[in-house]
């Protein structure tokens, strides 16, 4: 008797847990166009990469998107500095002072993947966070958010493709 009720317990508690899990579908795990996911998925994408000469349509913000300057890519530095190598470390290859037990490693920003993703998908995810890494729409404006953008897009075009972080054959540190 009471083994059963105990087993009919943890049955209905474990069906409680499934039923209402808080986040929904939103929380599942999932691969949205550009995503990149981590190593050990096999090196599966959610979409291909651009052709290359490929113009895509604008998002949302990419209208504001500023021409690339000498001081928007200072600015853009300046505030990646300050907003993003805690944790993708001064030259994005995911090794910032902050990372450790309660950060996570984030995949090098030099990664042959994120070499490809259009500017509009560095822009949600600076804006909405990704995974593990939450948003900074509140904390950065959106003019240096793009600037950030034009500085990464400089030091990838001077980086040579990189596999992504995790693989064995990035140098970490
Ligand atoms: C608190 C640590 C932290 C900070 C600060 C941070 N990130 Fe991240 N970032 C991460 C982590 C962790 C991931 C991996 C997220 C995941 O896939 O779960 C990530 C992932 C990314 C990615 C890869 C997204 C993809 O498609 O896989 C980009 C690009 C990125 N960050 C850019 C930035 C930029 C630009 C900034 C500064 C505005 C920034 N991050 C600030 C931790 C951080």
């Amino acid at each position: 008797m009471s083994r059963w009720s105990g087993l009919t317990a943890a049955a209905l508690l474990i069906l409680g847990l499934a039923g209402c899990d808080g986040g929904g579908m939103d929380d599942q795990a999932k691969i949205e166009p550009y995503d990149v996911p981590p190593p050990q998925w096999g090196g599966i994408v959610g979409a291909l990469p651009p052709v290359p000469g490929t113009v895509h349509q604008m998002e949302d913000g990419e209208a504001t998107r500023p021409r690339i300057t000498a001081d928007l890519l200072a600015r853009g530095g300046d505030r990646y500095a300050i907003f993003c190598a805690p944790c993708h470390g001064p030259g994005g290859h995911g090794d910032g002072g902050a990372v450790g037990r309660v950060v996570p490693q984030p995949p090098s920003l030099l990664s042959a993947p994120l070499q490809r993703v259009p500017d509009s998908h560095l822009f949600r995810v600076i804006s909405n966070g990704k995974g593990r890494m939450y948003g900074y729409a509140s904390r950065i404006p959106e003019a240096d958010r793009w600037a950030i953008i034009a500085w990464l897009r400089d030091v990838q075009a001077r980086t040579p493709d990189q596999p992504p972080a995790g693989t064995g054959t990035t140098p970490q540190g």
